[in-house]
């Protein structure tokens, strides 16, 4: 592993903790006196880097259930290299379990992670993250705060198996909800499933948001090489956590913070990859939002240029029929995958490892061309997601092409509404709805503010009635997001969403929309007169939320096209350290 620049190392007198433990004075001595009564020697921690370790371990987080050995491994690799390490619990922001949303306490990971790192004397942090939203809820944190950082991604936990079929997170449970609706497996069968769905602790398996957060973290080069598809139960988990404490005390007397690190290359390589990857579209929120905490430039026309000119190359459930994470480990990892995507790639780009992300990913090798493709025999000409504009979406809707019936990329049909997820579910299943395979189901009030928090409810359920005649998609219509392990003609991520009044909003039963994603287009065939008089009818909705958390998102949080960040932690000053100790 490279080093830093020597000649900009820090002295301990240098060390922001310094100023708790290194100086004579009454504070100090109530830092040191505390220390020393949880057992610690002032040779532990005095004039050494104190590297937070943010852990989102929680028993309500089966994605990272390894952490609290993790973090121990973690402080192996700190000790080793002569810093003291602190474990810091955050919240765990868990994809399972969080109603209404997961995506509602993002912002608030992310708050609390420049918070934890601000207010205590941490030199530089490992964050243990994984699970969907705290791959970027942590990083939006960490870049914020300005520490040097290095990511320790979860890993995907071990793949799923049931009576001899191989299961696969999320999708196959969307799949066989669908067979078991529409008559074609068992309730037993369907609860026999539970136990073979979920293997081992770790993320989701297929390549969904989980994966594809990690994948982008690493090729923005914030976790040590090929650290993002190491199988959470595999032996090189740990190690990789040793290393990652080790190197992060040779990053803080070197001071590479991500300012130095981080470029627009940086940010890039995370879009190049995640379309490589046939990544989740939860990634395009999330990889904004960092963009714009590391004050660099990305907007969905960027996003789009990158897809149209990188392969998808990664050949994985829910793009692909077979495979999953730990596949591609076998078959080479993230390292061979971004070697294969080199020439889409800056490679002169910085990581954590000291070295260019060039020099991380020379020489390694695909063991499985059918998993890993090379670029001239991708799964996919283009990257598997597209930017979709027009009158129903002035500031922009996405799709995951990868995952759509390439027959429905290109139609028009009429709008099927339903006014909020409640609707939807009280009325989709009725005989008498006026539904075909060629109707557009329409979501509203799914939003970031509608939601509230943009949950996952983008790819709507195929009607009963339909699926009893073998319709298996159609397009459907949301300013939802939906999870990475979903597939389905879907657009989401609707902007303006239609809580704050956009065009979504205006729609009505039976109006025509027209999908076409060849020409990035969405729109909604209404007279622009007819538009302006409901646009002028038109009502907000009542706030329903007055307290805590959930009111200070509503006041705060952006739309989906900039990330959904609250506007008072995108950007701006960094806040000043403490003049008081
Ligand atoms: Fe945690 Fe899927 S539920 S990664």
């Amino acid at each position: 592993m490279a080093e830093g620049t020597r000649g900009s190392r820090k002295r301990p007198e240098d060390l922001r903790s310094h100023r708790w433990y290194g100086v004579d004075d009454l504070r100090a001595f109530g830092h040191r006196s505390r220390m020393l009564q949880m057992g610690f020697s002032e040779s532990d921690f005095r004039g050494k880097p104190v590297i937070g370790i943010i852990n989102t371990w929680s028993e309500l987080s089966p994605c990272h259930f390894h952490f609290r050995t993790r973090a121990e491994e973690v402080k192996r690799g700190v000790w080793q290299a002569g810093g003291f390490p602190v474990e810091l619990p955050a919240h765990p922001v868990t994809e399972q379990y969080m109603k209404p949303t997961s995506m509602l306490y993002r912002n608030l990971l992310a708050m609390e992670t420049e918070e934890l790192a601000r207010s205590q004397p941490c030199d530089g942090l490992v964050l243990l993250g994984g699970c969907d939203k705290t791959p970027p809820g942590l990083v939006m944190g960490a870049l914020s705060a300005g520490l040097p950082f290095i990511f320790v991604p979860a890993g995907p936990m071990n793949s799923g198996s049931w009576r001899g079929k191989t299961l696969g997170s999320g999708s196959d449970a969307w799949k066989y909800h669908a067979e078991l609706r529409a008559g074609t497996i068992t309730p037993a069968q369907w609860k026999d499933m539970e136990g073979g769905m979920a293997r081992s602790f770790g993320t989701c398996m297929t390549a969904g948001t989980a994966a594809t957060m990690m994948l982008a973290v690493e090729a923005m080069g914030l976790t040590l090489p090929g650290a993002s598809s190491i199988p959470a139960a595999d032996s090189a988990h740990p190690r990789m956590a040793t290393d990652s404490g080790k190197r992060i005390v040779e990053m803080v007397w070197d001071d590479e913070t991500p300012a130095k690190l981080l470029s627009q290359g940086s940010i890039d390589n995370a879009v190049a990859a995640t379309m490589a990857f046939g990544g989740s579209t939860n990634a395009i929120i999330h990889i904004i939002a960092m963009a714009r905490r590391a004050g660099l430039e990305l907007d969905l026309e960027r996003f789009d240029a990158i897809s149209r000119r990188v392969p998808l190359i990664a050949n994985l459930r829910p793009n692909g029929d077979t495979y999953l994470m730990a596949d591609f480990f076998f078959a080479g990892g993230s390292r061979a995958f971004l070697n294969r995507l080199s020439p889409h790639l800056d490679l002169s780009a910085k990581t954590v490892s000291g070295a260019t992300l060039g020099e991380d990913i020379a020489g390694a090798d695909v063991f499985n061309a059918e998993i890993i493709r090379p670029l001239d025999r991708p799964l996919q000409a283009e990257g598997g997601l597209a930017v979709l504009k027009g009158s129903l979406a002035p500031r922009g809707a996405v799709i995951k092409t990868s995952a759509a019936d390439p027959r429905l990329l290109s139609h028009t049909g009429p709008a099927v509404v339903f006014e909020n997820y409640a609707d939807l579910k009280k009325r989709l299943d009725d005989p008498d709805l006026d539904v075909t395979a060629d109707s557009v189901l329409v979501l509203r009030s799914a939003g970031p503010q509608g939601g509230p928090g943009m949950p996952e409810w983008g790819m709507m359920p195929i009607p009963q009635k339909l699926l009893k005649q073998g319709v298996r998609d159609m397009v459907r219509l949301s300013d939802a997001r939906m999870s990475g392990t979903s597939y389905g003609t879907c657009v989401l991520h609707v902007a303006p969403e239609s809580h704050v009044g956009g065009p979504l909003a205006l729609v009505r039963e039976g109006d025509l929309i027209r999908l076409d994603v060849p020409n990035r287009k969405l729109d909604l065939l209404v007279e622009e007169a007819e538009l302006a008089r409901r646009q002028a009818a038109w009502q907000a909705p009542t706030r329903r939320y007055a307290r805590g958390w959930t009111s200070m998102y509503l006041d705060q949080v952006t739309q989906a096209d900039v990330g959904c960040d609250l506007r008072f932690l995108e950007a701006g000053e960094a806040t000043p350290e403490p003049d008081i100790y």
